[in-house]
C-alpha cells in the first residue's frame, strides 16, 4: 500500500490506495478521483497548469520525466541543470501530476495552484 498526501495552504487529505490501485496511474488522476482541487488543462504535459512539489517518504520519488514533462518544466524553469536541478532540498522535486505515474512510493504532493509557482 501507498500512501499519497495531498497538501496545500489549508488543505491536507491523505489517500491509501493497494498497489493495484495505484500502479500506473497518474497523481491528477488520482487527485481528480479523490476530489482534490488541482489546477489542470491539457492533461498532456503540454501547459503546466498542474505543476505541484513532490517529497519522497522513505522509498524515494520516481525520478522518471515523460519527454513532455522534461520540456516543459525545463521551459518554465524548473529543470535548468538536469534531474538534480530539480531537487529543491534533494528530496522535493517539481513535477507535473498529469504526467507523474505513481508507484508504491509514499509521496507528500504540495499544490498551491499557483501557475508556475509551485
Ligand atoms: S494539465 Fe497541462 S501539463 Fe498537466
Amino acid at each position: 500500500m501507498g500512501t499519497t498526501r495531498f497538501v496545500a495552504p489549508g488543505f491536507s487529505e491523505t489517500i491509501r490506495l493497494q498497489a493495484a490501485q495505484r500502479q500506473g496511474r497518474t497523481l491528477l488522476a488520482i487527485a481528480l478521483e479523490h476530489g482534490i482541487p488541482i489546477l489542470f488543462n491539457c492533461e498532456a504535459g503540454g501547459c503546466g497548469a498542474c505543476i505541484v512539489h513532490v517529497e519522497s517518504g522513505d522509498r524515494g520519488v520516481d525520478l522518471e520525466l515523460t519527454f513532455e514533462e522534461e520540456f516543459l518544466l525545463r521551459a518554465m524553469g524548473k529543470l535548468e541543470d538536469g534531474l538534480e536541478a530539480n531537487a529543491v532540498d534533494g528530496q522535493r522535486r517539481f513535477r507535473l501530476a498529469c504526467q507523474y505515474v505513481v508507484g508504491n512510493e509514499d509521496i507528500i504532493v504540495d499544490f498551491t495552484n499557483e501557475l508556475g509557482g509551485a
